[in-house]
């Protein structure tokens, strides 16, 4: 079959480990009889130094023309990068913001694996990373603080800000049915995280969440508030099946989740609408302070792609071959050097690789 990609190799590491990931793509196209054109186009600062703005509506049309859309990363240095002196509705994330409110990508999927090869990277005790851990956080994307009302303005001699909280009945049930889809998928549970304690709006979710809930008798449903979800995290991630959450608490949750599973650089992200129609990208952020050397870990954006595959294309064999691919190159021992062990035993026992010999590796395995 022939398929559309639109890529957005964006910001920093962001063009480096994009180029790998098309490389993982070629090689299925070759090994499994499928066509994949792509077409890049820009958003966030490398769309700034172009049109001085993030992202412009001829991007947007091309990426809803697509397929599905794979990403690399976008943002720089907010201290030194001249695109944080823009105000603040022409800064990079400005674009990121407006290509998922656009494309209507209110369903994000962030999968935090812990895999046996990387058990030493997690910074948790042994006892709880050798138990391992397969969580997929489900977050809410258009919504919540992210798109509510703001504003900056002076009262009684002094600056204020406000930044309104918003979720409506059918934004909270779209996402529910989501999670509890996957999680039918998966391991049958539900932990659906709020702040029911103080919000409106966390009551409101939870409300509609226990109605969604009734039409998936299989799934066990849990509420859990957000603070105490951050300590579980680290205290024992292994009770994680699907954790369904709201557009800022699953920010702060989703960077924790991938930061005991030892890298950021390992993490795929599927942001999804209503359809197939998808953006895929990986976890971490643009890392400009190692943008351009060639050392940047491209398995997080090479299992975006094999996300896009399995959720936009309906190619699971295909996705399967990546996701395989990925272990085995852990299991004969190549590493870049984010997942690197520190000790120098740990060392002797890996090959240090770079970002194109790392996509070069995991292509031989497809
Ligand atoms: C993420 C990022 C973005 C977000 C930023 C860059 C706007 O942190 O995708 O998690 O907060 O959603
Ligand atoms: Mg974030």
């Amino acid at each position: 079959m022939d398929y559309n990609i639109v890529c957005i190799p964006g910001d920093g590491i962001g063009p480096e480990v994009v180029t790998e990931a098309k490389k993982v793509l070629e090689k299925v196209a070759d090994r499994y009889g499928h066509r994949f054109s792509f077409t890049d186009i820009l958003m966030g600062g490398a769309s700034i130094d172009v049109h001085g703005i993030p992202l412009t509506d001829e991007a947007i049309r091309t990426a809803k023309a697509a397929d599905a859309v794979l990403m690399g990363s976008i943002g720089g240095d907010t201290s030194t990068s001249p695109w944080y002196k823009l105000p603040p509705e022409k800064r990079p994330e400005a674009g990121l913001l407006k290509i998922r409110k656009s494309l209507n990508l209110f369903a994000n999927l962030r999968p935090a694996v812990l895999y046996n090869e990387l058990a030493a990277a997690c910074p948790l005790k042994e006892e709880i990373s050798e138990a391992g851990f397969d969580m997929m956080i489900m977050r809410e994307l258009t919504g919540g603080l992210y798109f509510g009302e703001r504003k900056t303005f002076e009262e009684d001699g002094q600056l204020k800000a406000i930044d309104t909280l918003t979720y409506s009945e059918s934004e909270i049930r779209r996402i529910a049915i989501k999670g509890f889809d996957i999680a039918m998928k998966r391991r049958k549970k539900v932990t659906s995280v709020d702040k029911a304690n103080v919000l409106d709006s966390s009551r409101l979710w939870r409300k509609v969440v226990e109605e969604v809930a009734k039409d998936y008798p299989e799934v066990t449903l849990e509420h859990m508030l957000v603070d105490n979800c951050a300590m579980q995290l680290v205290r024992d991630p292994k009770q994680f099946d699907v954790i369904l959450t709201e557009n800022m608490f699953g920010d702060i949750l989703s960077d924790e989740a991938s930061m005991v599973t030892g890298s950021i650089g390992m993490l795929a992200s599927a942001s999804l609408n209503d359809t197939k129609f998808g953006l895929y990208e990986p976890s971490g952020g643009s890392a400009p302070a190692i943008a351009g050397q060639g050392i940047a870990n491209p398995i997080a954006t090479i299992l975006s792609a094999a996300m896009l595959l399995r959720f936009s294309l309906d190619l699971d064999k295909e996705a399967d071959a990546i996701e395989a691919a990925v272990k085995q190159v852990l299991k004969d021992g190549y590493r870049t050097i984010d997942i690197m062990p520190q000790d120098e035993e740990g060392k002797r026992q890996v090959t240090q690789v770079g970002t194109a010999q790392m996509g070069d590796l995991i292509c031989e395995r497809i």
